[in-house]
């Protein structure tokens, strides 16, 4: 069975940039839901129930074809929304530590033009999505999917989501989507970035 991590932060602990009320629907009514529809199309299935939900999102195609587009949409809902909460924080470090910056440099020229890269992808998602950056190979990316697909049934590692889903912005900024992403910046959990770069290298080193 899979459970709704707690969140690891207060409800209101992102405020002003994200508002208490987005974050508590967000987190029991459509986090939740995710779990709940993704135990529901797996009942019965107890080796699949029993898998961890990166193994089951990074490889969609071994699960039965009739399960897919309901795990992909429920199962990827449930790990993206994982993903988002621990990549916030109150009150984070303002930007990347040494050896982050300078791998985002070597990627993009420099910090700034990652993040106008990142923002503008964030805008150009049509419809519900999410907005990454991505380990690919040994190269970080900026990429960005339709619903809740994940990265991870690409191949690529995620290291840093972010959720344009209207649910994710529009209490507190209705259909300004731009103001949502400049807000989102700052409580960017780099610390948990750089933690997630860290295992995915380490998980390419083990394949
Ligand atoms: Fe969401």
């Amino acid at each position: 069975m899979f459970t709704l991590p707690p969140l690891p932060y207060d409800y209101a602990a992102l405020e002003p940039f994200i508002d208490t009320e987005t974050m508590r629907i967000h987190h029991t009514k459509h986090h939740a839901a995710y779990v709940q529809n993704l135990n529901d199309a797996l009942k019965g299935r107890d080796e699949l129930l029993d898998t961890d939900i990166f193994d089951l999102i990074g490889s969609l195609k071994k699960i039965p074809a009739e399960l897919q587009t309901r795990v992909r949409n429920q199962g990827g809902g449930h790990l993206n929304h994982s993903l988002f909460w621990k990549l916030m924080a109150p009150k984070p470090a303002k930007a990347p530590s040494h050896s982050l910056m300078s791998l985002i440099k070597k990627n993009f020229r420099d910090f700034k033009t990652f993040q106008e890269e990142f923002s503008a992808t964030a805008m150009g998602r049509f419809g519900s999505g999410w907005v990454w950056l991505v380990v690919h190979g040994r190269k970080l990316e900026v990429v960005d999917t339709v619903n809740q697909d994940s990265p991870l049934s690409l191949g690529l590692s995620p290291i840093l989501a972010l959720d344009v889903w209207e649910h994710a912005y529009y209490l507190r900024y209705q259909n300004r989507r731009a103001e949502y992403i400049d807000a989102w910046w700052n409580v960017v959990n780099w610390e948990e970035v750089e933690n997630l770069y860290t295992q995915a290298l380490k998980k390419k080193k083990t394949k």
